[in-house]
């Protein structure tokens, strides 16, 4: 199954808000959900998976593995714990959700491990989260770049990410762009509500088609009906070259997930 562009994202959201967002977004037409070890969510998930009327089959389920299960020992254990939250005898992906902090876990001991889960039926694919563009070329030597199928990073027009973007797409990684709504803070940028306010839309529906046209996938959350369907709806075609080269102008390199042990960024 082909990685829907358009997946639901569910950081921060717990329990009966996790639950109520992935029902919400299964009942509007999302098929791709993105959960992670960290987000303490993957029960609620995976509640929400079963009480879905869609066939597990048709929805691509990623999770991520925290930094504390990427050794050699605790990965395989780590994701079927997973598993079992997630109700569930396999994911779709699999991602390393951040580079070991300091290199403690060797990534070839991390990545032999997740190609270990690959045969043993765990996971479909493969891929990292937050990974350098020499972090890649480190894990390409390791494994080969068919074997990633993505790289999630953060993604939204205050920070364009465009080193990173360049070398997964020249290389074949598709590019997840994570926080793709700069979790919220699109909504008051005064580019953006021009350009929403000559297609008489919202400044979501605008970051969310420039991300789109430049082949990402996306991962917005809400815990709102109406933004959940906004967001599946997002347009792609719509913008002009003039839109673009307006939204190119907003990078600002604005990090919002930078937390003390990330690597030293492109
Ligand atoms: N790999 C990583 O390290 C990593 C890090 C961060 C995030 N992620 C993934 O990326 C996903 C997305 O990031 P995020 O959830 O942090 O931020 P986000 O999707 O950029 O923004 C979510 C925020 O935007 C609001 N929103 C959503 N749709 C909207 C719309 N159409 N109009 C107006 N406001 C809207 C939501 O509020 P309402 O609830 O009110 O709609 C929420 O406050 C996460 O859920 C997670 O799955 C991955």
């Amino acid at each position: 199954m082909e990685i829907p562009q358009i997946g639901l994202g569910t950081f921060r959201l717990k329990g009966l808000e996790a639950q109520a967002s992935v029902v919400a977004g299964l009942d509007l037409g999302y098929r791709h959900i993105d959960t992670a070890q960290i987000y303490d969510n993957e029960e609620a998930v995976g509640v929400a998976l079963r009480q879905s009327a869609v066939d597990r089959k048709d929805i691509f389920l990623t999770t991520k593995i925290w930094t504390s299960n990427l050794s050699g020992k605790n990965l395989i254990p780590s994701l079927q714990e997973s598993l079992k939250k997630l109700g569930t005898d396999n994911v779709d992906l699999t991602l390393i959700h951040w580079p070991s902090p300091k290199d403690e876990v060797p990534l070839h001991e991390t990545l032999e491990a997740l190609q270990e889960a690959v045969v043993m039926g765990l996971t479909k694919n493969i891929g990292l989260s937050n990974f350098t563009v020499a972090q890649m070329k480190q894990a390409i030597e390791i494994v080969g770049t068919e074997a990633l199928l993505t790289n999630q990073i953060e993604v939204h027009p205050f920070l364009q990410n465009q080193k990173v973007i360049d070398f997964c797409q020249t290389h074949g990684i598709k590019v997840t762009a994570y926080m793709p709504l700069a979790y919220g803070k699109v909504m008051t940028d005064e580019v953006l509500q021009k350009i929403a306010h000559k297609y008489e839309t919202t400044p979501a529906e605008i970051a969310l088609a420039w991300l789109l046209d430049r082949g990402m996938i996306v991962i917005p959350s809400s815990t709102k009906r109406k933004n959940l369907l906004s967001n599946l709806k997002v347009r792609k075609g719509l913008l002009t070259a003039q839109d673009f080269e307006a939204i190119e102008q907003l990078d600002r390199g604005e990090r919002l997930a930078n937390p003390d042990f990330s690597p030293i960024w492109d």
